[in-house]
């Protein structure tokens, strides 16, 4: 056959157009391929609607009437604590290193004489007490508070510790009752373990103002008990007379069990707690609901750390919504890490299925976070992997 120069043109045009597109067909086919293939190494979804802490609290809350929803979600006065609390986390950077083998990531830690993950729960009310997160091989450390809907009783097979958790003290004279407030620490495996550690709120020797409650006219809902309470009666007032001298060595002569100290926020007074030698403080501010104006406990635990490094153990609560957040507070001190209102949002969204999805979300996180910095123990997570932006723009170690 005969082709004329314009039809060989056209020809070679048309058998490059082909080449062209036979090629970006492989490349597409090569493209979808790696993209399968990436595609297969991520993260499984758990919930198709919620992949971090941020989507649970917006599932959680959707649907929540907004008097609960500012009741749980908001905090003291103006607010500026418990923003701060999330905002601390992002001041800091995480300085990876890398080529080390992080085929095998470990999130144990050491505490109240078991190896939980390096995280835990306080939790306020509607708990479902020791029935959570079984999976993993590891303990889950829970703070049933004294506020409770359920009799901390109900678990308690240790023969100590109950009678502690009913404190209350008659006012000579003042009307009302005063009481304090207290957190049981306990584990999933608490019906053969019996309870670990008590948690002496110190933070809270009166009430702070949480505006959202004025406002919503807020009520607790119809029929909701504090059995835990039955004891105290009616008029219940916060001890604003609580002091180191007495408070320790009376809880002493009451349990066995670890005392805790919970709203620690100042050098000072984690050098007073070392002194009047309780077992450990929680660096915390409430989640921003007493003192609005305190710093971020992100900041706090940096300036306690140093104080309490090696003479007594640090738990830490406050803003906590992320793994890498978790690996922050481990790096700046931490022994161990708790959260508050992320077992809440869990409870809204799911119950008992949405807490044990807020729990895989952070371990995958905090998993992933570890590896990638070059951790491959909760131990090797140090100060040198942090790093802060200072003003001029230059990135500074710690
Ligand atoms: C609704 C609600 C009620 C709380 N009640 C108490 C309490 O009675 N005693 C206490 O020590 N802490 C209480 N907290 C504070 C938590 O124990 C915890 O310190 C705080 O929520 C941690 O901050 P996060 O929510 O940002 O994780 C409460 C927190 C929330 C959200």
């Amino acid at each position: 056959m005969y082709l004329s120069s314009d039809d060989k043109a056209n020809n070679d045009n048309f058998y490059s157009n082909q080449l062209l597109l036979h090629t970006s067909i492989i490349f597409a086919f090569l493209q979808r391929l790696l993209i399968s293939a990436v595609i297969m190494n991520r993260l499984p979804t758990l919930d198709p609607h919620v992949l971090t802490i941020a989507d649970l609290k917006e599932a959680a809350c959707h649907d929540m009437p907004k008097m609960y929803r500012d009741y749980y979600n908001e905090g003291a006065m103006d607010l500026i604590t418990l923003k701060d609390n999330e905002a601390a986390f992002n001041r800091y950077k995480i300085r990876p290193r890398v080529m080390i083998n992080v085929a095998k990531i470990d999130l144990e830690t050491d505490i109240f004489g078991i190896k939980p993950s390096s995280y835990a729960w306080t939790r306020t009310s509607r708990w479902r007490i020791g029935n959570i997160a079984r999976s993993s091989k590891s303990e889950r450390v829970y703070g049933i508070i004294s506020f409770c809907d359920k009799s901390s009783g109900r678990c308690d097979r240790s023969g100590h510790g109950q009678p502690i958790f009913h404190a209350h003290f008659d006012d000579q004279g003042q009307s009302g009752i005063q009481w304090w407030t207290l957190i049981l620490i306990t584990t999933d495996k608490v019906t053969a373990a019996g309870y670990k550690a008590i948690f002496l709120s110190v933070d809270v020797p009166v009430l702070g103002q949480r505006l959202n409650e004025h406002k919503n006219k807020f009520e607790l809902p119809e029929g909701l008990e504090w059995p835990n309470l039955t004891a105290v009666g009616e008029g219940l007032e916060y001890d604003a007379t609580i002091e180191w001298h007495t408070a320790i060595p009376w809880m002493r002569s009451q349990t066995k069990l670890e005392i805790w100290l919970k709203g620690v926020a100042s050098p000072e007074d984690v050098a007073l707690a070392i002194q009047h030698k309780v077992d450990g403080i929680m660096i915390s501010n409430h989640g921003g609901r007493q003192l609005d104006g305190v710093p971020a406990t992100l900041d706090s635990l940096r300036d306690c750390a140093s104080v309490a490094k090696g003479k007594i153990p640090i738990a830490f609560d406050g803003g906590v919504r992320r793994g890498s957040d978790i690996f922050k507070a481990l790096a700046l001190g931490a022994d161990v890490v708790f959260m508050g209102r992320v077992p809440i949002w869990g409870l809204a969204y799911k119950g008992q299925q949405g807490v044990e999805l807020a729990v895989k979300i952070l371990m995958a996180e905090l998993r992933m976070t570890m590896a990638l910095a070059g951790c491959r123990t909760v131990k090797e997570i140090n100060r040198g992997h942090l790093a802060v932006l200072k003003g001029d723009g230059v990135l500074c170690k710690l």
